[in-house]
């Protein structure tokens, strides 16, 4: 007998996965509805990937509407079935979000589009770009690094990608513009995608060029999501005129392109690198705040005043304190992706990239420096860091949002468990931490951060408690990790009640005033902050004031 596989949802959800019969079905059955949309008027859209951009971008092109304030396009998204990723499919077509949001408006708009509008579907066979008019490829393209700290010696990891633009070539239609949405290295739309989809067309006795065109993705997670891909700005480029035509007017249907204006590039790689220089810029900014922490940390200097200070200059308001990390799924790979694309997609063997993957290497590695605060915050105390109950409040990489990818925060956990700590955690945005409960596949069998740490094994039990106040009964430390609204005003006494006796309190991002500083050691607790030299200030002067007879 044939041992049926599984897929199953966050929520503990099984989805059997589809069997070749049920194939056919599905595609007969999307033939007949492609059908009746046609008779509508409606142009088919396949959005293939229905991950954190695929399904909300899916969804805003369901919502889109013609002049006449009509829906003009049916959209499909398309999902490959793998044990990981094919519950996305049956959960969508009930109206139901696939990605968790802090943005209200994702389930909203998922639920409109599949249950009253109507025009929204999932399925999970390629069959379907055979009824495609426009498919947006938003599937991933990661970034493999071999090592903690050395970006270089990685490399991008295109399979994903280039599978998906091998199976759309065999099956769409010469006119279908195939729009690529997945941040990619430059050169890729031009010198891998063309030449894989033009062979395929050549085979197929498609003399006409693949209608290829790229327009990155700017979405931000956190509340105002649905908005940073509708309601933003867009640069897009196309590899002839008339994708370049084609893309431009999808564009300008689905988002609202008359108060955010389209930046149209005359070639896809000078889109593809606009969107790696935006994120090495932004990745930069952040990691040349690192040294200047230290700095802080060792003369005296508190930097979030100093950071205060400059951002009054309009020139300068940007000025950012990079948290224990930088983290998120784009600014630790992005550059990566274009110091990779200059050796092995266009040929050059020198080394002309400094900056950028010093960025990526700095930022990936900030979040150690925790640790040694951790460790010397203890020591002050008389307690060694070995065995020692440490909470972390924070796994997500920036404030109020469930997203955990690259943060800080995880660097910050495998380090100290390396060190001996017994690791607690908080996090109000979330049920579970993969990165850790399922190391041994999550993000993907190789890519997890245990193996560049020792001693990890352990933190496959690691659960994420509910509690904060609970959590932090008995422990030897606690570490406010993100700025999450729920942590930026703890009352000192309320905490040292909660644990039951002094311990360090280490503050990673400009989290505690000088008040509370002053008040933790007041009641014998020692504070540490990254960027943070004057708390050394506030100890002296509660020290003296303590032995003044
Ligand atoms: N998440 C963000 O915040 C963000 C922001 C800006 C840009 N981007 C870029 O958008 C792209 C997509 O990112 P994401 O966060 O949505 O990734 P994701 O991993 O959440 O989603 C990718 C989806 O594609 C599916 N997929 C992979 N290969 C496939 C194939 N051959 N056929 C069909 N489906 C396939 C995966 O199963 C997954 O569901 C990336 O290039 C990313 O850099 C992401």
């Amino acid at each position: 007998m044939i041992q049926k596989e599984f897929s199953i949802s966050p929520t503990g959800e099984k989805f059997p996965l589809p069997t070749a019969e049920e194939y056919k079905k599905e595609f007969s059955q999307l033939q007949k509805t492609v059908a009746e949309q046609r008779k509508l008027g409606r142009e088919i859209v396949v959005v293939v990937g229905i991950g954190f951009v695929g399904a909300v971008m899916a969804a805003v092109v369901a919502d889109s509407t013609n002049k006449k304030g009509k829906p003009d396009k049916f959209v499909i998204g398309m999902q490959r079935p793998s044990v990981r990723s094919f519950w996305k499919i049956p959960l969508l077509n009930r109206g139901v979000s696939p990605v968790k949001s802090e943005d209200p408006e994702v389930d909203i708009l998922i639920e409109r589009c599949v249950k009253e509008k109507k025009n929204l579907v999932a399925t999970y066979t390629y069959e379907v770009m055979k009824l495609a008019d426009v498919v947006v490829v938003d599937v991933q393209c990661d970034y493999l690094k071999e090592s903690l700290g050395d970006c270089c010696a990685g490399s991008a990891d295109m399979a994903a990608l280039e599978a998906s633009l091998g199976v759309i070539a065999e099956n769409i239609g010469p006119e279908t513009l195939v729009l690529i949405e997945t941040t990619v290295a430059p050169g890729t739309t031009e010198q891998i995608a063309y030449p894989i989809m033009k062979k395929i067309f050549e085979r197929r006795g498609i003399k006409s060029s693949p209608l290829l065109a790229h327009s990155y993705e700017r979405v931000m997670p956190g509340k105002d999501y649905v908005a940073s891909i509708r309601d933003f700005w867009r640069v897009c480029s196309g590899v002839n005129q008339k994708a370049r035509k084609k893309v431009t007017k999808f564009l300008k249907d689905i988002l609202n392109t008359d108060e955010f204006p389209l930046t149209i590039l005359d070639r896809p790689i000078e889109s593809e690198t606009a969107k790696i220089i935006e994120n090495s810029f932004r990745a930069t900014i952040l990691a040349f705040m690192d040294e200047w922490s230290l700095f802080a940390e060792r003369n005296g200097v508190d930097l979030k005043k100093v950071i205060e200070a400059i951002k009054v200059r309009p020139t300068h308001s940007n000025i950012m304190f990079p948290g224990p990390g930088i983290g998120g799924y784009c600014l630790p790979k992005d550059g990566g992706l274009g110091v990779w694309a200059y050796k092995h997609i266009h040929g050059w063997e020198d080394d002309i990239f400094k900056v950028t993957p010093l960025a990526i290497d700095i930022n990936d590695t900030r979040g150690l420096r925790v640790a040694q605060l951790v460790r010397d915050a203890l020591r002050n105390m008389g307690q060694p860091i070995a065995a020692a109950d440490v909470l972390l409040l924070g796994a997500a990489y920036r404030e109020d949002v469930g997203d955990t990818r690259y943060s800080g925060s995880e660097v910050i956990v495998r380090k100290l468990t390396e060190m001996g700590a017994e690791m607690l955690v908080h996090d109000p945005y979330l049920a579970h931490w993969w990165e850790f409960e399922a190391q041994d596949t999550y993000p993907h069998p190789d890519y997890s951060w245990s193996r560049f740490f020792h001693r990890q094994e352990k933190l496959k039990e690691l659960r994420v408690n509910k509690d904060m106040w609970k959590a932090m009964k008995g422990v030897k430390a606690i570490i406010l990790a993100v700025r999450h609204s729920d942590y930026l005003d703890l009352d000192p006494e309320k905490v040292v009640q909660a644990v039951g006796k002094p311990c360090a309190i280490i503050d990673c991002f400009c989290i505690l005033d000088d008040a509370k500083i002053e008040s933790y050691f007041k009641m014998g607790c020692e504070v540490k902050g990254m960027g943070r030299g004057h708390i050394q200030r506030i100890k002296e002067k509660v020290r003296k004031k303590k032995f003044i007879p």
